[in-house]
């Protein structure tokens, strides 16, 4: 089977980290008679400030009935106050391809690269199921006297049964078939009564049905101390949209820093996005040391997501021996530029 795979660096470092991935993903493909067909689409902020366009609607359509995959790079720029270019093409493709499932794996690959004094790679190895589709981040709500001391804002948070089942199940499911023993819920069911009653419900309902995998649950305030003081109890997070973003960010920093974290946003019966977790870094655009191995390792997952888990641990081991030997961009004490982190990752692949 050829994967189509719609390739959209974005913004920002998005432009240079999204080539380097490409580059490793190629490699890997030249070598493994894996079958890519990759599509560059032109969307961002340069495309939005040039035209005004932000998503096109046929695009969408395109990406949804045509490819497999969509491999983005970064979205956000200084130019565009607000971002709407973002929202329109992120979260329009959160939204609208559905992919209900961003999975955030918080890996810790060499001991050095973590803030946390004592642990070890063994200690920070889990992922998150962060609800993708709905909670805080739909836009429901408004503005009333906007602007005037009278001002009123409304932001709702949605939750479905049904979006809130699938995202737990997919945890469960994903724990069983992956040898993982535990998986913990995240709420703030102590102060939101009503929808995270609801996954506290579903929850034990679900739970229910997988007794060889232990299920807790934590408040996501507690959950914070925890993941910093016991990283090692946890093995699968599942959680609402808006704690799942804030949750994966300190995990990013737990596994060595924003610029090796993954993702992957994935619907099981249709398209899947991968992106690296880190934004498009206005600040060092351009300069060429943007660190390209969180983008590698979002290309790794997507390997993993098509059914090559083999060349996901190939690229992980690489990226491994990359931190082992300090063959590292500025940002984590290295000296090599983007292009040289991406061919040492090649070479430690050959
Ligand atoms: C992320 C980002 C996005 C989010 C922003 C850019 C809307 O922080 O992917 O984690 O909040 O989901
Ligand atoms: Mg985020």
């Amino acid at each position: 089977m050829t994967i189509r795979i719609a390739v959209v660096p974005g913004d920002g470092i998005g432009t240079e980290v999204i080539p380097a991935a490409v580059h490793v993903l190629q490699h890997l493909a030249s070598r493994h008679d894996l079958a890519l067909d990759l599509v560059p689409f032109d969307l961002g902020a340069e495309r939005y400030l040039r035209d005004g366009t932000t998503m096109p609607p046929e695009v969408m359509e395109r990406w949804r009935t045509d490819f497999q995959a969509i491999l983005l790079g970064a979205l956000g720029d200084p130019r565009v106050p607000g971002n709407q270019h973002a929202v329109d093409i992120l979260l329009g493709a959160r939204f609208q391809l559905d992919l209900y499932i961003n999975l955030r794996p918080v890996r810790l690959l060499d001991a050095r690269y973590t803030p946390l004094r004592g642990k070890d790679p063994s200690d920070i190895d889990f992922v998150v199921f962060r609800e993708n589709t709905e909670g805080l981040y739909t836009g429901i709500g408004g503005q009333f006297k906007r602007g005037t001391p009278d001002e009123v804002t409304i932001e709702a948070e949605l939750n479905t049964r049904k979006g809130v089942e699938r995202i737990i199940r997919a945890a469960f499911a994903y724990a069983q078939a992956h040898g993982r023993g535990s998986v913990c819920m995240s709420d703030k069911s102590n102060a939101m009564r009503h929808g995270h009653d609801l996954w506290r419900r579903v929850f034990a309902e679900v739970s229910a049905e997988y007794p060889q995998i232990e299920s807790f649950h934590l408040y996501v305030d507690a959950l914070c101390m925890e993941l910093v003081r016991a990283p090692e109890r946890f093995e699968v997070i599942v959680t609402n949209n808006l704690f799942g973003d804030i949750i994966t960010d300190l995990g990013a920093q737990l596994q060595g820093g924003i610029g090796l974290a993954a993702s992957g946003n994935i619907n099981p019966e249709g398209v899947a996005l991968f992106e690296p977790v880190h934004g498009s870094a206005p600040d060092i655009v351009g300069r060429g040391i943007a660190n390209p191995l969180a983008a590698i390792l979002s290309v790794g997952m997507m390997l993993s997501h098509f059914g090559h888990a083999d060349l996901d641990a190939a690229i992980q081991r690489a990226v491994q021996t990359c931190l082992a030997q300090g063959q590292v961009t500025p940002e984590l004490g290295g000296e090599l530029s983007t292009d040289q982190v991406t061919d040492r990752v090649i070479a430690h692949l050959r």
